[in-house]
């Protein structure tokens, strides 16, 4: 991410991520403080994080052993921005082990909930109780501070569990402040931010707005920028911004493909054409799809057959749409980082990216969700004005209903018999409020019939599957735990209400070892 996104007035500390699972979680935490932060490789080099001009530095966990070979060091040249330095977990033990403290590896580790006693609050804990719990995740552990650091606190495992040197300005903390499971974390952080490095709270959806309305009239100028809808938080989002920013030079494009849930079109055409008066070019398309997924059953199939269709579709409404030159799309700082920009590791499925469009349209990108994580994006959609029901929408994939209809064909029957399945789903599940604790609820159709008694007659009707699933990333996935009579008033709901549909069945896979969706 070019470092002149942030805005200017608005303090930014740099995360250093050697690795560690919670990485992102903790550079989330320090802007739910209100401080902007970036997640960068422990390799960046000190060079690239003074061109940001932090006013701190926090190092992340990892999965390392300082003595490890191979294990990634601490850039010396870091110590020298003279800004403070907060190591957390590993990057605590880098700090003891490179400014001669003393780290060993333990018999036994120290893993989940712990008791935490402060000896001395000192600066970094101050506020905090005496004793408290927090949440460690680590085998080697710190026996004795760096040279002129104090020890400030011990947990049942860890000798020296915080510790710093206010003169040097290094402060280190065995525990995960960022987790929910440490009580005071966020109250550390905050000291950490507000105390230690000076830090004003200027991050906020208002300064999110201003800042990212102001950079797009400086892209774009007074051209013409077109926009994919796709119902999604991110488009929509996206979408906004771009109005407010250069109003009726925007002009969104939804391409209704007849693979989206029941009455989901005509909410994006009824939030941004008539709520907000935006130029909506609406393309129903769902003929087309339909003749195009005719006789596909393999999945990959499918969604090639979908993408390459999708992309044809939009393509010929750009065309009507000659003096576009600027192309908006919801990127999130998530994808910026997992697809190399942070962390360094490619771990986006290309799969999902079926629906998307090819790199080499003609466009220039506006990409106004690059700097934000996708709890922001929701909270600028609030600021925005977008509709609640489009502000928390469950993520949904680009083929849709299609690839839900598995094993077979996705024809019409079909997807009109899944579209009502989906409904009544969803509807329930809103009324027991459940909606935004799952990731996604959904339906699948298998296609396969089953023997069934309704009143005095045999019955050879189509399956529904309840998929339900929790989540942070959808890189794993658990099955959510549905009220049984929740469950039952779906199952009799469908029956009833679906002639087609004779049997209900509950998914009850996590991911790992199945995926989300059925294929
Ligand atoms: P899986 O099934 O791999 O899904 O566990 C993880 C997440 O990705 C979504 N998904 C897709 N999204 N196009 C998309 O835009 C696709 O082809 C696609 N396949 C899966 C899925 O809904 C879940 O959120």
């Amino acid at each position: 991410m070019p470092v002149q996104e942030r805005p200017t007035a608005t303090d930014e500390v740099v995360v250093l991520d050697y690795g560690g699972q919670y990485s992102q979680l903790i550079a989330r935490r320090v802007r739910e403080c209100g401080v902007f932060s970036e997640l960068l490789p422990y390799h960046v080099g000190a060079e690239e994080v003074a061109r940001r001009k932090p006013r701190g530095l926090i190092l992340s966990g990892g999965p390392a052993s300082v003595y490890a070979q191979g294990a990634p060091r601490l850039d010396r040249g870091l110590l020298e921005l003279g800004i403070p330095v907060l190591g957390i977990c590993y990057g605590m033990q880098l700090l003891a082990h490179e400014l001669g403290g003393r780290v060993e590896g333990a018999d036994v580790g120290e893993f989940g909930r712990s008791s935490l006693t402060v000896s001395e609050p000192g600066r970094l804990l101050a506020g905090t109780p005496h004793e408290q719990t927090c949440w460690m995740s680590h085998r080697d552990t710190v026996f004795a501070p760096p040279v002129g650091a104090r020890a400030l606190a011990a947990s049942t495992g860890s000798p020296v569990a915080a510790f710093e040197d206010v003169g040097s300005e290094r402060y280190g903390i065995q525990f995960h402040p960022e987790v929910v499971h440490t009580p005071y974390g966020q109250h550390v952080l905050t000291t950490f931010l507000e105390e230690v490095c000076g830090c004003q709270r200027g991050w906020s959806p208002e300064s999110i707005v201003a800042q990212q309305i102001e950079r797009i009239r400086a892209q774009v100028g007074d051209a013409a920028v077109i926009c994919g809808l796709s119902g999604g938080v991110d488009s929509s989002v996206a979408a906004l911004l771009v109005h407010q920013a250069v109003g009726d030079q925007l002009t969104c494009v939804f391409v209704d493909h007849g693979l989206m849930r029941k009455n989901e079109g005509e909410q994006v055409i009824e939030a941004f054409r008539d709520r907000f008066g935006i130029a909506l070019v609406a393309v129903d398309a769902s003929d087309r799809f339909l003749r195009a997924l005719q006789g596909k059953t393999d999945p990959e199939l499918k969604r090639k057959t979908i993408g390459a269709e999708f992309i044809r579709v939009f393509e010929e409404e750009a065309a009507r749409l000659a003096d576009a030159h600027f192309l908006v799309q919801g990127t999130l700082y998530s994808d910026v980082i997992e697809s190399g920009g942070g962390t360094g590791a490619a771990t986006i499925k290309s799969h999902h990216n079926v629906g998307g469009l090819p790199e080499d349209l003609r466009f220039e990108l506006v990409e106004p969700l690059r700097a934000l994580f996708k709890d922001e994006v929701r909270a600028v959609g609030v600021e925005l004005g977008l509709p609640e029901r489009l502000v928390w929408r469950q993520p949904f994939p680009g083929p849709g209903l299609a690839i839900r209809i598995v094993g077979g064909e996705a024809t019409k029957e079909r997807l009109e018999v899944l579209r009502e399945a989906d409904a009544i789903l969803q509807d329930e599940i809103r009324k027991a409020g459940l909606y935004r604790e799952l990731w996604q609820s959904f339906c699948v159709l298998p296609d396969i019939r089953t023997v069934g008694v309704q009143g005095d007659e045999r019955t050879y009707g189509h399956v529904v599957v309840i998929r339900a699933v929790t989540s942070d990333d959808a890189m794993t996935a658990d099955w959510a735990r549905l009220p049984y009579d929740l469950l039952e008033q779906i199952a009799s709901r469908m029956i009833n209400e679906i002639r087609e549909v004779n049997r209900v069945v509950l998914d009850i896979t996590s991911k790992p070892p199945g995926t989300i969706e059925w294929e």
